[in-house]
């Protein structure tokens, strides 16, 4: 379970304060697929990014498991990053590394049985499908591949939680369908559970059972992805769901046109 509590953030620069977090709370339940929907800047990253503290929130509490993630010292919060895996849109591979030595790594850097690292990496490439591809690069992969490298990677510490920011935004249509399903298939395989943010309706649509829509920074409806649909209540959520219907209906008037 995880629990997020009047987290706020704001980010000084030279020029202004912005506000990015404004008193956000939020619960997900363990085994849940999460989705956070919002346009561009709404504060999804940010959000995403305070689950694990690579951004520190200035106000707030976040509880995972029990386990006050907001309290920790740096050394509470390095192992308790373990069990946090994380994927990207741009993927974060070390391209100087192979799959296998990608996957590897944090396993070597969080002191992982040496003599059992191997077989980890192979058990968890199996899972994502890439037992072909062990000694190639990253450069020599598609989009999708890549992707489950970062998952793989993601996944190689067994974690409890996995949190996804835009991770298929820069593949194509069919490609995202692929990871998804594969998203999908772990979370039921593994129990883990899954947040992830996107500003994809159909992604949405596709994998999550509940979802929170974030708008300037504040949490303006939450609760299974069907009520969203059927009564969508905020304004961000009406023009999703307009703009998905323009898609349709345009695909639909394209369809017309072949006959
Ligand atoms: N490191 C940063 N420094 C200053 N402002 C930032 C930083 N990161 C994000 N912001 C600002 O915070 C707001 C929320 O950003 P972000 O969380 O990236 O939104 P989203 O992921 O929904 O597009 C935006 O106005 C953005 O410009
Ligand atoms: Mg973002």
């Amino acid at each position: 379970m995880i629990i997020v509590r009047d987290v706020s953030k704001t980010y000084v620069t030279p020029y202004d304060n912005i506000r990015a977090l404004n008193k956000v709370s939020l619960q997900i339940a363990r085994g849940d697929i999460f989705g956070i929907i919002g346009f561009s800047g709404a504060g999804k990253s940010t959000l995403i990014r305070c689950l694990n503290r690579l951004e520190e929130p200035d106000a707030g509490t976040i509880l995972i498991d029990g386990k006050d993630i907001t309290a920790m010292d740096k050394i509470q919060l390095r192992l308790a990053r373990r069990k946090i895996g994380m994927i990207f849109q741009q993927f974060n591979l070390l391209d100087a590394k192979t799959v296998y030595e990608n996957v590897a790594f944090p396993l070597e850097v969080s002191g992982y049985p040496r003599d059992r690292i191997k077989s980890r990496v192979e058990e968890i490439l199996t899972l994502v499908g890439l037992t072909n591809k062990l000694n190639a690069y990253p450069l020599q992969l598609s989009g999708g591949q890549k992707q489950r490298v970062g998952i793989a990677r993601a996944l190689s510490n067994e974690p409890a939680v996995l949190l996804s920011d835009e991770a298929t935004s820069a593949l194509d249509p069919q490609t995202t369908y692929a990871i998804l399903e594969l998203l999908k298939d772990i979370n039921k395989k593994l129990g883990l559970t899954i947040v992830l943010i996107t500003h994809a309706l159909d992604v949405l649509k596709h994998i999550c059972n509940n979802m929170a829509v974030l708008e300037d920074g504040k949490i303006v409806e939450q609760g299974p992805v069907e009520k969203f649909f059927v009564n969508p209540e905020s304004r961000t959520a009406k023009q999703f769901i307009d703009i998905l219907q323009g898609f349709q209906d345009k695909s639909l008037d394209r369809e017309g046109a072949g006959r």
